[in-house]
């Protein structure tokens, strides 16, 4: 039996998961950094990176542990090196590649969000495709088309905030917590999605970006008129503002999601990344999926959030292929590896007759 080692350090989670190559999970660690970020209200780059060079050795000993087995059982060592903050990838990515000298083994970098992808085909196995995968996150919002594992294009991206981060900024402007998403979904939950106005975003050259700050700004408006109504922070009004934000939000998903499948001959819908712990867009995705007569794919809370399964899950892809990187593999800011990723080969323009 093979076993690679993931490790996932891209954000504020420390992660380290040991996939075996029969693609089983035997180990899946994540070391959160709330309680750092928390009266911040978001993650501060500086504090992350610290936290991951305190955190890794023992996530790392918790998952070898938790794995059950000895370090010359990993046959190779995967990282995220991109998408993410440049402090905070360096850390796993320093991580790795000393492993892989001091073993001896092969050094797979690994793109962050091909990762929440992966997460996807690791829990549900089989997946009829091509299909629809709408990756929602901290950091991102992409819809993509897949027709493989390693065959993604890209179809629509934001072109400002990710649907994530309108959720921890909205939950920031209520002094709620973080991160906010879980916090915003909770209060929504039997609150009037209906009482305050958000309207959706009209791209002036009609391009199918996401959009997400607009939200942000009419939240912000709403809170300046009343501040008084706000106070409270489970009162009537600041649920009732988190229902009417939520729903816009998954709105605006849902439309570019409704638009590709018109256009795009799919046989699967599919939903992974953090954002795809919110019941609203879970239940959408799913009543969407029946609509059209599609299988729809989620992925379970611990493979929806940021961890390292998913990226030793690709790991093992590699090890098979037997293809490694050099170790002088560096970090990026932004998605390295759609330079890997099919362009639009074969897939009609979303934009085209928009
Ligand atoms: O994938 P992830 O763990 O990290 C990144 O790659 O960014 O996603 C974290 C994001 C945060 O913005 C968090 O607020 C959001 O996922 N999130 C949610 C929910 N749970 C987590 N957003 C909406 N509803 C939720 N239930
Ligand atoms: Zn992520």
């Amino acid at each position: 039996m093979a076993y690679v080692l993931g490790i996932e350090t891209s954000c504020d989670d420390t992660a380290v998961a040991v996939v075996d190559d029969r693609m089983r999970v035997c180990a899946n660690i994540v070391s959160s950094q709330f309680e750092e970020h928390a009266p911040y209200f978001g993650v501060v780059p500086e504090i992350a990176s610290r936290t991951h060079v305190k955190n890794i050795p023992h996530v790392f000993r918790a998952a070898v542990e938790r794995a059950g087995i000895g370090l010359d059982a990993l046959s190779a060592v995967a990282v995220t090196h991109g998408p993410g903050l440049m402090g905070s990838l360096l850390v796993g990515l320093n991580f790795a590649k000393g492993l892989a000298v001091g073993r001896g083994i092969p050094f797979f970098g690994v793109n962050h969000i091909q990762g929440h992808v992966a997460a996807l085909f690791l829990e549900h196995g089989a997946i009829e495709l091509p299909g629809l995968a709408l990756i929602v996150s901290g950091g991102h919002t992409h819809l993509f088309w897949v027709e493989g594992g390693r065959s993604l294009s890209l179809l629509v991206k934001t072109r400002d905030d990710s649907a994530g981060e309108a959720f921890d900024k909205l939950s920031k402007m209520l002094g709620l917590g973080f991160p906010g998403g879980a916090l915003v979904d909770r209060l929504s939950k039997g609150a009037d999605p209906r009482r305050y106005d958000f309207s959706q975003p009209k791209i002036s050259d009609g391009s199918l970006d996401y959009s997400f700050s607009g939200f942000k700004t009419a939240a912000l408006r709403h809170i300046e008129r009343c501040p008084e109504d706000f106070v409270v922070p489970d009162g009537a009004p600041v649920r009732d503002l988190c229902a009417s934000f939520q729903r816009a939000i998954v709105a605006h998903l849902m439309d570019r999601v409704v638009i590709a499948l018109r256009k795009c001959p799919a046989r699967s819908l599919m939903l992974g990344g953090g954002v795809a712990c919110n019941r609203e867009l879970r239940s959408g995705m799913t009543e969407l999926g029946l609509k059209h007569r599609l299988p729809t794919y989620l992925t379970s809370p611990i493979l929806s959030t940021d961890n390292a399964a998913m990226i030793a899950m690709i790991g093992v892809d590699r090890w098979r292929r037997n293809t490694p990187d050099s170790l002088a593999l560096d970090a990026h800011i932004t998605a390295p590896a759609y330079r890997d990723y099919r362009p639009l080969h074969g897939i009609p323009n979303l934009n085209e007759g928009a």
